[in-house]
């Protein structure tokens, strides 16, 4: 199955994971203020995997991988230490790593807000408050003006309702709250966060690539005698992650990144999966939905990258299975008419997994913890080297 010409070919990260020592953070504080009846965080990310310093490393890791394209993101928490002071250190600093990628031959992909908020933003409220989308333009705009075209794919929020759902919904993460209304108000502020920035962006230069980044499961009902019970929630449930959520951007998105790890069955509303492959955190691994869910996205008449796709393999048992599987999937989709341009790897390197802390491996490139973070290449990392140098599979 080949790939069309200029296919892009990519691993992402998120800087909060990878970098260390990001200390101005609601993150960073939560994780280090762990209370003694408190489950979550497992552990907190510390140095990480030092990328802040070891970035060239990394990116030598994606030219070794045959890439054409890298996804990060940038820490607005650095970036604007207090509210409207920007900090032209870490602006310079975020030049030289995009400057670094770039020598690589690697395009560009930057995410603005991926998860992680400055203290002083959290402290207001964060995307609860009606200010959000000012404040976030703001910033916003200020990227566009200091990075320019050193980023080639500007993305605004990595997956809104992962961090509603995770922040608002169930409480897991910060800011720990548990309230249906906040959960509904706050994902209409980040539709309109991501409008105003989207705009923003385009006025330093209308030729500026701008999306989101959307996580979509895709739901699909068991075959059994009443089946249409679960074809209604299916139904209700697929609408519900993707159109409307993405139908309100529509006008603001030159393209969209979408994340998929996820292929829900339903019986009885209840999740019914075979489980014949799964990860180390349990989470099922087919690639049939991710085929549909990129089909799906046709709709919406603008490219589509597969921004995220991976599991927690420690073993590296089945991320070759995953990447052939994976990426056949993406063929496929293209194969029915879908504008999809590229796709990228979760992830690059082993690195902080959010409340579950170290222990789930992502990386195609293990990261030694006990001897100074070692790069450690496995075995999966020469299958993905050869399908991007090849453009094929
Ligand atoms: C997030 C990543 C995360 C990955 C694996 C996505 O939801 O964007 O930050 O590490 O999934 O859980």
């Amino acid at each position: 199955m080949k790939f069309p010409k200029g296919f892009l070919w990519g691993t992402a990260m998120a800087a909060h994971q990878i970098e260390g020592d990001n200390k101005n953070s609601d993150w960073w504080i939560w994780e280090n203020s762990k209370k003694k009846d408190q489950k979550y965080p497992l552990e907190a990310s510390k140095e990480a995997c030092y990328s802040y310093y070891r970035y060239k490393e990394d990116f030598d890791l994606c030219k070794e991988l045959n890439n054409n394209a890298v996804r990060i993101s940038v820490e607005w928490a650095r970036l604007e230490p207090n509210e409207g002071e920007f900090s032209q250190r870490e602006f310079d600093h975020y030049k030289e790593v995009l400057k670094a990628a770039k020598e690589r031959g690697l395009k560009t992909f930057v995410t603005l807000h991926h998860f992680t908020n400055p203290m002083w933003f959290s402290k207001k409220g964060d995307w609860a408050n009606f200010k959000a989308p000012k404040l976030f333009a703001r910033y916003a705009k200020k990227c566009a003006q200091e990075f320019g075209d050193l980023i080639d794919f500007y993305a605004t929020i990595n997956e809104p309702q992962v961090y509603v759902m995770m922040g608002y919904w169930n409480g897991t993460w910060p800011p720990n709250k548990r309230n249906p209304f906040l959960s509904l108000s706050t994902q209409i502020i980040m539709i309109l966060s991501h409008r105003k920035a989207y705009k923003e962006i385009k006025s330093v230069n209308p030729n500026f690539q701008v999306g989101i980044i959307k996580h979509i499961v895709w739901y699909e009902p068991v075959d059994h005698l009443f089946k249409f019970v679960d074809y209604i929630s299916a139904s209700i449930l697929n609408f519900a992650n993707n159109e409307l959520f993405l139908k309100p951007l529509r006008g603001t998105l030159d393209y969209i990144g979408l994340n998929y790890y996820f292929h829900t069955k339903l019986k009885f509303l209840k999740t019914k999966n075979p489980n014949d492959v799964v990860s180390d955190m349990g989470w099922w691994v087919s690639e049939k939905g991710l085929e549909e869910v990129i089909v799906n996205l046709k709709q919406y008449k603008v490219p589509i990258y597969v921004t995220e796709n991976g599991a927690a393999d420690a073993e590296d048992r089945i991320r070759e299975k995953l990447l052939k599987k994976m990426i056949t999937a993406c063929g496929n989709a293209i194969k029915r008419g879908a504008d999809l341009r590229g796709y990228f790897h979760w992830s690059l390197i082993d690195n902080f997994e959010w409340h579950q802390g170290f222990w789930p491996r992502f990386g195609l490139v293990e990261i030694d913890r006990e001897h100074n973070l070692e790069r450690k290449p496995r075995k999966s990392f020469y299958y993905y080297a050869k399908i991007s140098k090849d453009n094929k599979i």
